[in-house]
């Protein structure tokens, strides 16, 4: 959610070509109204508005599900206005979550009995479902060390730098440090070895990431059990871990089913999957689940009675729809296991395919690995005359948005693009994004479009003329790229930039 600060200006309208044949007056922007409108009005102008977003099926950047089939929508319509919260109410919905969750809890080995229910909750998404996992993993060691008469006031979490924003969130909101495990050059991903280093007594749990939202690397978790089961001996301490399976959980059991990285490694105590990634639900649907219900300390969980019968609850929200968790067992059950692998199988066969094309133009190095999650990663060999930033913004052109970014320190240095293979990105789609790249290439290798930091500063401070080496004045012959306006779109997209977040 974007924080809205200032407005440009309170009594700016929105005038709204159609819909002059319903309403003459325009509608405030930032002030409600003071009059109805007629419906019709009201449609056409927001969905005038909406038109300048992207498209969603040509948003790459996104792990995020944008295409579900209309038997599932037409589910997901019916019941956008039942409060999920109201369990009394519409216990059967309750009852798809908890089938949901027992699902989901078996597919990653959790140690269920055949009569057992599985401990875990749906939430709006991953970041909700490590914020629960975390208070989780915080107050089991504070209760410990409480216990142990030690002092708790300094949880640590240890990760790598790649972490996904949502982790940063939860240490700095509920006040937990964050020691991550620097990348390097050629290695994107958390090194178990150093993270394992980096485990003190204040370690509530290490998080392994099980799909890298930078390049989609699977981070060796068994590794990272073993050395932490070492150290857990020679210590005394008995350091949990957590997988953010955000991406990779709903794509490892079907295509690796022999990658150990679940329940079935004695440490992982929690897992957390978004089902609206590769679970393949339109947002906001996460999962968390537990390997037992020791693992989830009782006094986190809230009853409350007023809404009928007992229920307890732990979640952060309280009121939330109903329908990202109807369509999540939609999916379930119509798809099952082989349907799953189908489509993640096409996914991979479609990101290889991808590869294969952006190797052939010979300017790229492909950062993702052919095992994780499918995605393309990719860097530029030569970035002296253009850089990645640039390409994305050409590619915009043909309607493809393909983010740009830097890697986290340090790797800093290293810049790439990256293409999320989506279950509905074909492989037409992927060969006309090759012969895109192709073009946007062949346009930068003979017009780079590049206006140099330098450049662009001495446009904006001095005027037609400039000191010349002897002494005297000379003209400054200015391109047209070094027009204000060029200068202005260069400054907005480095601050565009620096902002760019990847999710
Ligand atoms: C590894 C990882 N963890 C957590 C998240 C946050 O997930 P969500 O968008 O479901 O909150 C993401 C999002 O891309 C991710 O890639």
């Amino acid at each position: 959610m974007v924080l809205t600060t200032t407005i440009p200006d309170c009594d700016e309208q929105l005038n709204s070509t159609f819909a002059s044949r319903y309403v003459r007056t325009p509608v405030p922007k930032y002030k409600m109204p003071a009059n109805p409108i007629p419906k019709e009005a009201a449609y056409q102008i927001i969905n005038d508005e909406l038109m300048l977003d992207g498209t969603p099926r040509l948003n790459l950047a996104s792990f995020v599900t944008t295409w579900m089939e209309p038997e599932c929508e037409k589910l997901m319509m019916a019941s956008m206005n039942k409060n999920y919260v109201d369990m009394d109410e519409y216990p059967v919905t309750t009852e798809l979550q908890n089938r949901c969750v027992n699902m989901i809890a078996r597919l990653f080995n959790a140690p269920v009995g055949e009569t057992d229910t599985a401990v875990g909750v749906g939430t709006v998404g991953s970041s909700e479902a490590i914020m629960l996992a975390g208070l989780a993993f915080k107050r089991k060691w504070q209760s410990k060390r409480k216990l142990e008469g030690k002092p708790y006031d300094k949880p640590n979490i240890v990760t790598g730098a790649n972490v996904q924003v949502c982790w940063e969130k939860f240490a700095r909101y509920f006040e937990v440090e964050l020691k991550e495990v620097k990348l390097s050059e050629g290695y994107y991903v958390m090194d178990p070895v150093k993270a394992v280093e980096m485990v003190d007594e204040n370690t509530i749990c290490v998080a392994a990431i099980l799909g890298s939202t930078l390049n989609g690397e699977f981070e060796n978790v068994k590794l990272l059990n073993e050395l932490l089961t070492e150290k857990n001996k020679e210590t005394g301490w008995d350091t949990p871990i957590h997988v953010d399976a955000a991406s990779g959980g709903f794509v490892a059991p079907f295509i690796y089913p022999n990658l150990e990285w679940d329940f079935r490694l004695p440490l992982v105590k929690s897992i957390n999957a978004s089902g609206h990634k590769y679970g393949l639900v339109y947002p906001g649907v996460g999962w968390v689940v537990w390997r037992t219900k020791e693992d989830l300390p009782d006094d986190l969980v809230f009853h409350i009675n007023y809404l009928g019968s007992d229920q307890p609850t732990f979640t952060l929200n309280f009121s939330k729809g109903s329908s990202q968790i109807i369509a999540q067992y939609y999916q379930f059950v119509r798809l099952g296991f082989e349907g799953y692998k189908n489509v993640m199988e096409n996914c991979l066969e479609n990101a290889r395919a991808l590869k294969e094309g952006i190797e052939k133009t010979g300017l790229f190095n492909i950062v993702s690995k052919d095992e994780g999650v499918p995605l393309v990663a990719f860097s530029l060999k030569d970035s002296s005359k253009y850089d990645v930033f640039e390409i994305s913004g050409s590619l915009r052109r043909f309607g493809w948005i393909v983010p740009a970014y830097t890697m986290p320190p340090d790797a800093q240095h290293i810049a790439v693009l990256r293409v999320v293979i989506r279950e509905d990105f074909s492989r037409a789609l992927a060969e006309r994004l090759i012969s895109d790249i192709v073009k946007v290439m062949k346009e930068m290798e003979t017009h780079p479009i590049r206006v140099s930091t330098k450049t662009a500063h001495v446009t904006a401070t001095v005027d037609e003329t400039q000191d010349g080496e002897d002494g005297g004045k000379k003209n400054i012959k200015k391109s047209a790229r070094e027009t204000p306006e060029e200068i202005a779109t260069y400054w907005r997209q480095l601050a565009a930039r620096k902002k760019t977040g990847v999710c």
